[in-house]
């Protein structure tokens, strides 16, 4: 795989660090040409911890958490917010979430233990996947978590089934898919017809395979779920997945004279990777669901159920970034400017997979304008490997800290050992204090599992 072509058309534009706005975290600050996070010299910090390294600005991160519960509960107090740990996982953010009194979303057994080493409290936990293990349902059953989304007959009766050996009742909710198509990146769409995800709307399965969770003994239908992608711009398409979800509960009062009391809409939020992006807030996001529901709700003359969402990288992209130290430098004339950082797709594999845009900026010549168009290239032995393509910088030298910002979300928890990379170490920084919360990967880690 290589790069796309050269945009020839793409002009330096004279920007400086601090003009880009939303992308960065909410204390950087420019002084003496040096990038500050949380009160902390990026430069010193990466001469200190080594690089690449992902950074978190705490109070970002405590600020989004804080401003999600508030936007909904004044909107819509019987709401939680869920946060979705597949975006960045770690003890410490989940310390955070649960101060901050979020719920937690967990995929699959990995993440459950996380919550489970921390002390999470497990009713707030919430256990996702299309295709959960028997192994994964009975570790979360028995941990008593507080909601299993189910995804498939099959494994409604299989957490029937384990349930009956705990002798409980397990609460759930059915994984819908709405049939929305949201306006985002195809691999990231999950609400439309054809998903791995859940249970369609086509045909009525839904609703066959909801009679027999209604009368399976030893699991207690609670609620109905959605997520209909990520990354969205477009409110109205979470107005749309409401209108639907909505209507189906009635539908289930209607025809089985069953109450459905919570609604768990999912996450999506998109937000901005580039100075040009512009997402929506948090409360217009609010807004646009709890309007919704509460519409659609007098509509059909429903009582409001307990309202959930679930967001992963609305949360924790603009708070986090990654550093590098630049390695070497290739121009050719006509095609691109490389500048070879020491990581690359092993710490950020968004750029690769999905041709994401970041912007970056030189940590130690923060206050300059990004005069040139670069390319950022990894270390690895792929052509396809830039975290990077086609962005402003400042001229670089060798021996210089970029930053990358807004690599938050879904780049440590999507990181790998590509070519024996040792994944970086998080460190959260927060008025003038800097934290490792997950320490470098060593090479001794890297074949510790090897007989
Ligand atoms: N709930 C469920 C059931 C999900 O599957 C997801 C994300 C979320 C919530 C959180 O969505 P968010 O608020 O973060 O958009 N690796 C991709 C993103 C995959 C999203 C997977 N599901 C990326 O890097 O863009």
């Amino acid at each position: 795989m290589s790069l796309p072509a050269s945009d020839t058309s793409k002009r330096a534009d004279q920007r400086t660090t601090m003009d880009l706005g939303a992308v960065l975290p909410k204390t950087a600050a420019v002084e003496d040409d040096h990038l500050h996070i949380g009160g902390v010299d990026m430069v010193e910090l990466a001469q200190q911890q080594g690089t690449p390294l992902y950074v978190f600005d705490e109070a970002d991160l405590t600020f989004r958490m804080q401003e999600y519960r508030r936007a909904f509960r004044e909107r819509y107090p019987d709401s939680d917010i869920i946060y979705a740990s597949k975006s960045f996982l770690n003890k410490e953010v989940v310390r955070l979430a649960e101060r901050e009194g979020l719920c937690l979303d967990v995929s699959g057994g990995g993440e459950l233990a996380c919550a489970r080493m921390v002390d999470f409290p497990m009713q707030r936990v919430f256990v996702h996947g299309n295709n959960k293990t028997f192994d994964e349902l009975n570790e979360a059953i028995s941990a008593g978590v507080g909601r299993i989304v189910v995804d498939s007959r099959t494994e409604l009766r299989r957490v029937a089934a384990i349930a009956k050996e705990h002798g409980t009742t397990q609460n759930i909710y059915l994984r819908i898919t709405p049939g929305v198509e949201a306006d985002t990146h195809e691999y990231i769409r999950t609400g439309c017809e054809d998903s791995k995800f859940g249970f369609t709307m086509r045909e009525d399965f839904a609703f066959t395979c909801l009679e027999e969770a209604i009368n399976t003994d030893n699991v207690r239908l609670v609620g109905l779920h959605c997520h209909i992608g990520s990354q969205i711009f477009a409110l109205h398409s979470f107005a749309e997945a409401v209108e639907v979800m909505v209507a189906f509960m009635a539908r289930v009062r209607d025809e089985y004279g069953y109450a459905i009391e919570e609604l768990d809409m999912g996450g999506g939020l998109g937000i901005a990777y580039t100075a040009e992006d512009e997402p929506s807030s948090v409360d217009d996001f609010a807004e646009t669901i709890t309007a919704a529901v509460k519409r659609c709700c007098a509509e059909h003359d429903l009582p409001l159920p307990r309202l959930l969402v679930e967001p992963g990288r609305s949360l924790t992209a603009n708070a986090g970034v990654t550093l590098y130290r630049v390695g070497n430098m290739k121009t050719l004339p006509g095609i691109r400017k490389y500048v070879a950082i020491d990581g690359g797709m092993s710490d950020n594999i968004r750029t690769a997979l999905y041709h994401a845009e970041y912007e970056p900026t030189i940590a130690n010549k923060a206050g300059q304008p990004r005069t040139e168009i670069v390319t950022l290239c990894g270390k690895h032995c792929e052509s396809g490997d830039a975290v990077v393509i086609d962005m402003p910088l400042q001229v670089a030298a060798v021996d210089d800290i970029v930053c990358v910002f807004a690599t938050g979300a879904y780049n440590a928890t999507m990181a790998s050992n590509y070519n024996g990379q040792p994944r970086p170490a998080v460190v959260f920084v927060k008025d003038g204090e800097a934290r490792v919360t997950t320490r470098r990967e060593t090479y001794e880690d890297l074949y510790s599992r090897d007989m």
